[in-house]
């Protein structure tokens, strides 16, 4: 049985298909259109399930969109006449795509995909989060934890899982959601909304938290780990524009400047922001205040999901936890939640934002509403997207001129991109399938030495023109990782394979690898050979020629654009930016040397 999955209209929208239980491809569309978080119709990424496996949309038994509809624009309308007539303008915009797109999916899909209406189903938005989560652990109970910044009117559930089975015990419901109110920060801090919340976290580790008073007077938490938010201090339930209000304004000061580079003294003034400004100091200390506001939130934000936390697995009598949602993707918190909770397994989908849905909606029909028990995936890699074969690869490296080494042994080719890494150049690697989920752990990924602190500032001047307190992760082999950093038990790296755990490195470690190095944290990627035997080898290789089985992995992509899916995406990448060499299946394309 053949089940899709479909999210959209919100942000990242994706496409997911299972067969009898398992995962068979997975893939957001933004990698196919190129524009990030695209929140469209996800017509290219079904495009791409069906045809990886060689199916027409007629071979589909049902397909499964990730909330319902209907129930959410019950939640616009009510939301929009309790604050009319702040309201208005929000109400009018929205109705625009409501009206004719979202209220319709059901035939949408049914007109784009050809299939009969009686094969649409509807999961509701927070239920498959969750099962995005648990069925996709290898967990046999769980308590189950999802927190975004809304669904239909959920914004956080408690639940738990047992077999096939799932369920939700208690949800708190919009306008109260801790997405929303990092969301609100993220804004107030000068950044894009559900796209800087990363920028935040890193930010925080910059700043001390000495405002969580102030944030305590926003928010409310309760010992159960429910929450109340004033909703006096927020305008997103009445404002598409602003998430925050005056009040919150007359409370923390003005909001930072979007335009003002980032920087403070700790973190010192990068190369790639141009020639050092003459106010530094003035600059850096405006820059600190806001860091310490990031910090204040960063700390509240972890506190309240380690008291939910522990609320989920006290009520579910579970010492295994499955997190979803966009909120899970804060992966201090979720390092927190190992070293300070009874928590003993944690794991977390790769795509745990929206872009998963469409695979929890899958697995949901699946195993609770179809109650398939006998088969459960686990997915312990994330390599569900689309791969291109050396022909591809080739054809594409000839139509842009490049001169190429081929090579067909795979140790020849592991063993010159060690040199590479090794002599301080920076490799863009292609290879297999990419990456479900925002992050890119190896198939398409930038790589470069950990051991050479200059590596931060090369990969950015040369690439990502990141702000200097956005940290690189480093790949570390699985069989190093306690030897370089702090990490509990084997089963609890399930969320550190997917790069959503941060820890500390250990003390005597960190100046031997001081490009991951952040503020003594890393977000780590631990690789295991039995799921990504090729780039495990390439770690491998690189710790026997230097000792340390470490490489600082950024995604394949430059500042703005998604990740590179195609050959030609990462040639033009490769073109358009610093990267010297890139690696793609048994190709080599060196950037000549300028003399
Ligand atoms: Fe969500």
């Amino acid at each position: 049985m053949r089940i899709l999955g479909i999210s959209c209209y919100f942000h990242d929208a994706s496409a997911a298909l299972i067969e009898d239980g398992q995962l068979k491809a997975a893939a957001e569309e933004e990698r196919f259109t190129r524009v990030k978080h695209d929140l469209n119709f996800p017509d290219k990424a079904i495009e791409f399930c069906l045809k990886h496996e060689g199916v027409d949309s007629k071979d589909l038994d049902y397909v499964v969109f990730y909330e319902k509809p209907f129930t959410k624009f019950e939640r616009l309308l009510k939301t929009s006449i309790q604050g009319f007539p702040k309201t208005y303008w929000m109400f009018a915009q929205s109705m625009r795509t409501w009206l004719f797109d979202k209220l319709w999916i059901k035939s949408l899909i049914s007109t784009k995909l050809g299939i009969d209406g009686n094969k649409i189903l509807f999961s509701d938005h927070h239920m498959s989060h969750a099962a995005s989560a648990y069925f996709c652990s290898p967990f046999n109970e769980s308590a189950v934890l999802t927190f975004d910044g809304v669904g239909e009117w959920a914004t956080t559930t408690i639940g738990r899982a047992e077999g096939n089975h799932l369920q939700i015990d208690k949800e708190i419901h919009f306008p109260h959601s801790l997405g929303l109110l990092y969301s609100a920060f993220t804004s107030f801090l000068g950044f894009e909304v559900n796209d800087g919340e990363y920028k935040v976290m890193g930010m925080a580790a910059y700043g001390s938290p000495k405002y969580v008073d102030k944030v305590y007077k926003v928010i409310k938490v309760h010992s159960d780990g429910s929450f109340w938010m004033d909703p006096s201090y927020f305008a997103f339930h009445y404002s598409a524009r602003n998430s925050f209000s005056r009040k919150l304004v007359r409370l923390f000061g003005k909001p930072r400047s979007k335009d003002l580079p980032f920087y403070t003294e700790t973190s010192g003034y990068p190369s790639y922001f141009g020639p050092r400004p003459k106010n530094f100091a003035e600059l850096a200390k405006y820059n600190q205040h806001y860091a310490d506001i990031a910090a204040s939130i960063q700390r509240v934000a972890e506190d309240m999901i380690l008291s939910l936390a522990r609320e989920a697995c006290s009520r579910a009598g579970s010492k295994n936890l499955c997190l979803a949602g966009g909120v899970a993707l804060n992966s201090v918190a979720n390092g927190r939640i190992l070293r300070e909770t009874p928590v003993e397994n944690l794991y977390v989908q790769p795509a745990a934002g929206d872009g998963g849905c469409s695979l929890g909606a899958a697995l949901y029909v699946w195993h609770c509403a179809l109650g398939n028990d006998k088969t459960r995936f686990v997915m312990d890699h994330a390599y569900w997207g689309e791969s291109y074969d050396d022909k591809s690869i080739q054809s594409a490296i000839e139509d842009k001129g490049f001169a190429f080494q081929y090579v067909s042994d795979k140790d020849d080719l592991v063993d010159r991109t060690v040199d590479r890494l090794q002599s301080g150049k920076v490799v863009g690697r292609f290879d297999g399938r990419f990456e479900w989920g925002p992050r890119a752990l190896g198939n398409r990924s930038i790589l470069a030495d950990p051991r050479r602190e200059e590596m931060k500032n090369i990969v950015n001047t040369k690439i990502k023109f990141r702000e200097p307190f956005r940290p690189f992760a480093p790949s570390v082999i699985a069989s190093a990782s306690q030897e370089y950093f702090d990490l509990p038990d084997e089963m609890s790296n399930l969320a550190a394979r997917f790069m959503l755990l941060v820890t500390n490195i250990r003390d005597e470690k960190r100046e031997i690898i001081p490009a991951v190095n952040h503020m003594g944290t890393a977000r780590v990627q631990i690789v295991f050979e039995n799921v990504s035997p090729s780039y495990h080898k390439l770690i491998e290789r690189f710790g026997d020629a230097t000792g340390v089985p470490i490489l600082l992995n950024t995604s394949f992509n430059i500042r703005g654009e998604p990740i590179v899916n195609t050959p030609e995406d990462a040639l033009r990448t490769f073109s358009n930016s610093g990267i010297d060499t890139v690696v793609m299946g048994n190709y080599i394309v060196d950037k000549p040397q300028l003399i």
